[in-house]
């Protein structure tokens, strides 16, 4: 992309508010967009933006293969109430058959190192080919889910994925989700229910107890360790 095209994106995107944002995005910059989904209570705010405007914007996911059945779940649900497809990316056979058989399907818990080359292999590659020749990507990451996360802007030059990231729920609180899915009756994860807060792969991540921070129950294991998996270094 040319700098100038950069910055003129980037300018709409810091001045429009999450609904404009989004559907400037669509109207500009069709099939170029793309919009990542967990299944997270943001990513299903953004969802329902994206499948009830009809907005030209292609939604994927990252099936790791280790995810909750629970998120499973919410994933049919999700297709079933706005009938519009979720792209679905998985990991390199090769590399992932070649990873368990040398380290085993647990190794994650055994050191950061191994943890991290199971991300790579199980989101971060995949990400890499999902992203690969669109403009924007779209993500659901908040300020509110860490004190890395309280600097990112609403529109940002990926250098590392050489793309703009929009994040058009940064600044969203907590009860502003919440509120939205419930007026809106969006299909959520039951798993919030039952003291999850940060939803990831399965074995990496458990419920937290009330007022501990939201994202410790992710690689809990883990103490000094950045709690991210490589989707994001900025
Ligand atoms: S992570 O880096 O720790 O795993 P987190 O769960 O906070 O990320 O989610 C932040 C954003 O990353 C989500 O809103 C979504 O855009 C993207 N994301 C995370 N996991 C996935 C996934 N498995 N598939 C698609 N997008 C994902
Ligand atoms: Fe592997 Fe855990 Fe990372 Fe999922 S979160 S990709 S299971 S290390």
């Amino acid at each position: 992309m040319k700098n100038e095209q950069i910055s003129t994106i980037l300018e709409q995107l810091n001045l429009l508010d999450t609904n404009q944002g989004l559907a400037w995005l669509a109207d500009n910059l069709k099939d170029r967009v793309c919009f990542s989904t967990s299944f997270s209570q943001e990513d299903q705010v953004i969802t329902h933006k994206i499948f009830s405007n009809q907005l030209a914007i292609e939604v994927f996911t990252l099936d790791t293969g280790r995810l909750f059945p629970e998120t499973y779940t919410t994933w049919s649900n999700t297709v079933a109430r706005y009938k519009t497809p979720i792209i679905a990316y998985y990991f390199e056979n090769k590399a992932l058959e070649s990873f368990i058989s040398n380290n085993g399907p647990n190794s994650f818990y055994l050191s950061p190192e191994r943890r991290r080359q199971c991300c790579h292999i199980r989101k971060v590659e995949p990400l890499q080919r999902a992203i690969a020749n669109k403009q924007v990507w779209i993500t659901g990451l908040r300020k509110e889910h860490s004190i890395v996360r309280q600097n990112l802007p609403v529109a940002l030059w990926d250098e590392d994925n050489q793309i703009i990231k929009y994040n058009p729920l940064l600044a969203w609180s907590n009860e502003q989700v919440e509120s939205f899915i419930k007026v809106n009756a969006i299909p959520t994860n039951v798993l919030y229910e039952r003291g999850f807060t940060s939803i990831g792969c399965a074995p990496c991540t458990r419920a937290v107890e009330p007022g501990e921070d939201i994202r410790s129950g992710r690689w809990w294991w883990e103490q000094n360790s950045s709690k991210e998996c490589g989707l994001h270094k900025k």
